[in-house]
């Protein structure tokens, strides 16, 4: 955006014809949030009088309540005035030690609270000012080319350069770094990860990390790897930590993972995550997030040690498969509407081809998601918006109860695609 400064006599004030660019160079080169174009669709769906309900599928926000017994215990804290000072900015020792004896209960990955664990304010704080800590201006950060837009913003606000790895189906969506150009790789500083994947929706064995931690290690690169989605699973194979991965160790690689208490648990608002990764990694990102934020809310902290202690509550189990009956009704509803997609075994999302347009072609993505705002009152992501290899697939969050998500694709299977 820019604004012109308000014109005097351009000869009395040197500064009266100057015009000023607010936003830096760097954040001119961010796209604009993929989000505002549906938002402006949804609000002419919404402002052409009484129609059916606009079925929001689009953003990957669990629509039901935090557990009680979470609330509780952030109501319990924040009684107590300690809570209302600053935090410890890298997280108090009781919510370290709560996050590291999830991640021994959990994923069987021993890790020393103290030198490996590092609070964060969501994991999406940690993940953007990672590459600040890390990665000097104009180095390279190897990001999925469909991906989650922190990977790429964080590396842009940081004055590197995000380079995409290829994703495509045949490989199972995931990153094809062979086939990142050399020299971006001789460049390279840090390189992402995320499965359960954001939008695929696809998963990965053990090996998958073996063989990423190969790449970077031979390469010279910090491998980060982003677990927002480990809490949904749908059959006993759980989703796994980058550091169980053969030949990584936590005193060894200069590696680090993020993990996220927003979507397994309900508390998207609450803002609180970790990161568990090598000492030098956690503090230098420790360093670099001192004189930028003073840490999570203690009160929280306090409730988000209830909330990894009880991670195989009852409750957080009935929410996977109230999710389960989501991913069936999601499935159902792609078949229906001519369209096809792999069933995801973790995470949040479906993400299935668009169906044929007129020249028998997968649609493009992005005239999908707008009609079927436009004509069905449904919202759903396009691929594009991840990336250009998304670009005739879209994104289904299930984010609204099976009944409403049957809905939305019986309404989209009324639009004729063949006009
Ligand atoms: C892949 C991925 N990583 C990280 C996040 C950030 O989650 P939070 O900051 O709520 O922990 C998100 C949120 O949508 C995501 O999709």
């Amino acid at each position: 955006m820019t604004a012109t400064e308000p014109s005097a006599s351009p000869a009395s004030s040197p500064t009266a014809s100057r015009t000023l660019d607010v936003q830096s160079a760097r954040l001119r080169t961010l796209p604009t949030y993929l989000f505002h174009r549906l938002d402006q669709a949804k609000a002419q769906y919404r402002g052409r009088g009484p129609k059916a309900p606009l079925i929001d599928l689009g953003v990957g926000d669990p629509d039901r309540p935090t557990p009680d017994y979470i609330v509780s215990a952030l109501q319990q804290a924040v009684r107590d005035p300690a809570t209302h000072r600053y935090p410890a900015s890298k997280g108090s020792a009781k919510f370290r030690r709560a996050a590291a004896r999830f991640m021994e209960r959990r994923f069987g990955v021993s890790c020393d609270p103290d030198r490996h664990v590092l609070a964060c304010i969501g994991s999406k704080e940690g993940i953007a000012h990672l590459p600040l800590a890390v990665v000097d201006p104009g180095r390279v950060v190897l990001c999925p080319s469909l991906g989650y837009p922190v990977y790429h913003a964080g590396a842009v606000l940081a004055d590197a350069r995000p380079v995409g790895m290829p994703m495509r189906e045949a490989s199972g969506w995931t990153p094809l770094w062979e086939e990142v150009d050399p020299a971006d790789v001789r460049d390279a500083a840090l390189m992402w990860v995320n499965y359960p994947n954001n939008p695929t929706g696809a998963s990965v064995p053990l090996d998958f990390y073996a063989q990423a931690a190969r790449f970077a290690r031979t390469n010279g690169i910090i491998l980060a790897s982003d677990q927002a989605y480990s809490e949904l699973y749908y059959t006993s194979d759980k989703p796994e930590s980058l550091w169980k991965a053969p030949g990584v160790g936590l005193e060894e690689a200069p590696f680090i993972e993020f993990h996220s208490l927003s979507k397994g648990f309900c508390m998207t608002g609450w803002r609180i995550g970790f990161a568990v990764g090598h000492q030098s990694v956690i503090d230098a990102l420790a360093k670099a997030k001192g004189p930028i934020d003073s840490g999570a809310f203690s009160a929280v902290q306090e409730a988000g040690v209830v909330a990894l202690e009880n991670y195989d509550h009852d409750d957080i189990a009935a929410l996977r498969s109230m999710y389960a009956d989501r991913l069936d009704a999601t499935m159902e509803g792609v078949k229906k509407i001519g369209s096809r997609a792999q069933r995801p075994i973790a995470g949040l999302f479906v993400w299935a081809q668009c169906p044929n347009g007129p020249d028998g072609k997968p649609m493009d993505s992005w005239a999908f998601a707008l009609r079927c705002i436009d004509e069905a009152g449904v919202s759903l992501v396009p691929g594009a918006g991840f990336g250009e290899d998304g670009r005739h697939w879209f994104r289904v969050a299930m984010t609204v109860e099976a009944p409403a998500i049957a809905e939305a694709f019986e309404r989209v299977a009324r639009i004729d695609w063949s006009k």
